[in-house]
C-alpha cells in the first residue's frame, strides 16, 4: 500500500486587520491510496477549509501536505494547480461552476487542460453518467442547485483523479439522486482504486466510509478506523 495523503501538523490562521482567527491547528492524519474517509463535525469546524488545503487549493500558514508524494507548501502556486490538474478531482460545496459555460462546457475544461482527445464525447459520457446528458446546453444559472453539483461531479471525474475531494457532495440532493451520486463516488473508489476524502453531514454516508475524522473547534476530536497510528521521525525525507 502506498501512502497518497499526509498531513503533519497542519495550522490554518486567517488574519483580517489585526484579528488573528485560527481555524486549524495540531491536524496529523494520513491516508493510504485507495482509502476512503469521511471529515464530520459542526458547521464552522473547518471541514472546508482542511479540505481545501489538503488539495493544494490553499495553503498552511504552518505544517505540511504531502500529496501522492509531493509537497504541496513548497509549491508556487502554478505548480500546484498543475498537480492538482494531475490528481485531484474536487467537488466543491457551492459548485464553482463557470458561468459563462454550459454544462458541458464545464465538464471539459479538465480534459482540455490535460490536452485529451475526444474531450466532447467524454464529457457527454460524464454528463450521462449523472443523469443530465439532455441538459448539457445549459448555463448554470438554469440548473437547480442539485443539477450543478451534478455537473460538479461530472467534472471532478473527468480528469480521472487519484484522490477525490468531495464537500457535501449529496447535501442539495433528494434522496434517490443522492444515492445515485454516493453509488458513483464507490463505484469510482471500487472500478478505478480512486481515494474519497468526502466532507458530509450525512452520518449515514459517513459510516459507509472505512475512517471517520471528527473535527471540532479545528483539532481532530477522534480518528476512527485509521490503521495503528505510525508516528513519523521529525525529520521524514519529504520530498
Ligand atoms: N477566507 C476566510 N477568512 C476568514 N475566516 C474564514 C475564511 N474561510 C473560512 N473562515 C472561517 O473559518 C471557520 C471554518 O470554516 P469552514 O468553511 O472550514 O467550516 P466548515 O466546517 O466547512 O462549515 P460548514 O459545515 O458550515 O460548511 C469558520 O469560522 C469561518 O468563518
Ligand atoms: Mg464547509
Amino acid at each position: 500500500m502506498s501512502t497518497i495523503l499526509e498531513i503533519n501538523n497542519l495550522k490554518k490562521t486567517y488574519d483580517s486587520g489585526d484579528r488573528h482567527l485560527t481555524v486549524l491547528e495540531g491536524i496529523n492524519f494520513t491516508l493510504q491510496a485507495g482509502d476512503t474517509c469521511s471529515i464530520v463535525g459542526p458547521s464552522g469546524s473547518g471541514k472546508t477549509t482542511l479540505l481545501g488545503l489538503c488539495a493544494g487549493l490553499d495553503r498552511a500558514s504552518s505544517g505540511s501536505v504531502v500529496l501522492n508524494g509531493v509537497r504541496l507548501d513548497n509549491l508556487s502556486e502554478d505548480a500546484r494547480a498543475q498537480v492538482r490538474n494531475q490528481y485531484v478531482g474536487f467537488i466543491f460545496q457551492n459548485f464553482q461552476l463557470i458561468p459563462t459555460l454550459t454544462a458541458l462546457e464545464n465538464v471539459m475544461v479538465p480534459l482540455e487542460l490535460r490536452g485529451e482527445r475526444n474531450v466532447q464525447r467524454q464529457a457527454m459520457d460524464l454528463l450521462a453518467r449523472v443523469g443530465l446528458a439532455e441538459r448539457h446546453d445549459h448555463y448554470p444559472t438554469q440548473l437547480s442547485g442539485g443539477e450543478q453539483q451534478r455537473v460538479s461531479l461530472a467534472r471532478a471525474f473527468s480528469n480521472r483523479p487519484t484522490i477525490l475531494f468531495a464537500d457535501e457532495p449529496t447535501g442539495n440532493l433528494d434522496e434517490e439522486t443522492g444515492d445515485k451520486v454516493e453509488k458513483l463516488l464507490f463505484d469510482l473508489n471500487r472500478e478505478a482504486g480512486t481515494t474519497l476524502v468526502l466532507v458530509t453531514h450525512d452520518l449515514e454516508l459517513a459510516e459507509k466510509t472505512q475512517r471517520i475524522i471528527r473535527i471540532k473547534g479545528g483539532h481532530v476530536v477522534s480518528d476512527t478506523g485509521a490503521p495503528e497510528t505510525v508516528h513519523q521521525s521529525e525529520d521524514s525525507n519529504l520530498s
